[in-house]
């Protein structure tokens, strides 16, 4: 299965009210968006029909995320209420809105990448699902930091590994979508600060010259699902129940997590 389409399943099946996609490029990946969605990109350039409700931002994402309120435009949506957090403003309460699945797909280096995950997961919850691209290349040369061949994933497959080391409170699931990989991580937990407490530790321990030593069980997709596989599993009927219920964590998380690794097998 080829990523767009492992992409356009997911949005079916997670039920998603909502998309946040960073990385958008000639809007090929957006185009499948039929639900809310905010789209960022410093250089977007979309050729392709849009067909949902979106705020396309002309910015990198640090930038993005670095607004007041970065997902504003979801907010004034016709959101069911159980799909927004209750946050305090000098006013009362006003609501904000979590982020029910999100595309990490913009630069191509690994630290961009875990910034993006740091700021998405800080506006998700354990219902929600975020997909990183470009996570197994083929080749050392598809994988250096400084691009130079035409496909590019850069070293965004580290991040599958960090994750595991730092995070294995989440469920990160590699799957061998076609050309290049995928990573779909479950679990999300605001709350959670190792990554931004050990950021530092972990990019001075990750970002080394090229060339890259691009594990032999990533260039062999070791451990990585059938996309089919996965986008097949009956456990989503369980997540998106759960997230119309407004279960919480501490009853929904384990039942959910042990549904998955019943599909994928004990993952990262
Ligand atoms: C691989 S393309 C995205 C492809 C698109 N998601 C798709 O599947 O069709 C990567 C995009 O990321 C954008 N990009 C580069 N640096 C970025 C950053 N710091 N923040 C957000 N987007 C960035 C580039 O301008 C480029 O258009």
């Amino acid at each position: 299965m080829k990523r767009h389409e492992f992409l356009r399943e997911l949005h079916k099946v997670s039920g998603n009210r909502n998309y946040l996609e960073i990385g958008v490029n000639d809007g090929r990946s957006l185009k499948l968006s039929r639900v809310p969605t905010i789209a960022v990109d410093p250089a977007f350039k979309v050729v392709t029909e849009i067909r949902c409700d979106v705020h396309l931002v002309k910015a990198t994402s640090d930038d993005f995320f670095a607004r007041d309120n970065p997902l504003v435009h979801l907010k004034g949506g016709r959101h069911p209420v159980r799909n927004l957090r209750r946050g305090r403003s000098p006013l009362g309460y006003w609501r904000r809105a979590v982020l029910d699945l999100s595309f990490i797909d913009g630069m191509h280096l690994f630290e961009y990448a875990l910034r993006d995950f740091m700021n998405i997961e800080r506006h998700s919850d354990w219902t929600s699902v975020i997909v990183f691209d470009d996570v197994l290349p083929r080749n050392v040369d598809e994988a250096a930091r400084d691009r130079h061949t035409g496909a590019w994933t850069g070293d965004v497959y580290k991040i599958a590994e960090i994750l595991g080391r730092y995070r294995p409170d989440l469920l990160s699931v590699l799957v061998d979508s076609r050309p290049t990989g995928q990573l779909v991580v479950f679990g999300a937990n605001p709350r959670n600060r190792v990554l931004r407490d050990r950021y530092d530790e972990i990019v001075a321990a990750y970002e080394v010259p090229d060339p890259q030593k691009v594990p032999e069980a990533i260039l062999d997709r070791v451990g990585a699902v059938a996309p089919e596989v996965l986008v097949g599993a009956g456990f989503w009927r369980a997540l998106r129940r759960a997230r119309a219920l407004g279960l919480g964590r501490s009853r929904g998380w384990e039942p959910l997590r042990a549904a998955v690794e019943g599909v994928v097998g004990s993952r990262l």
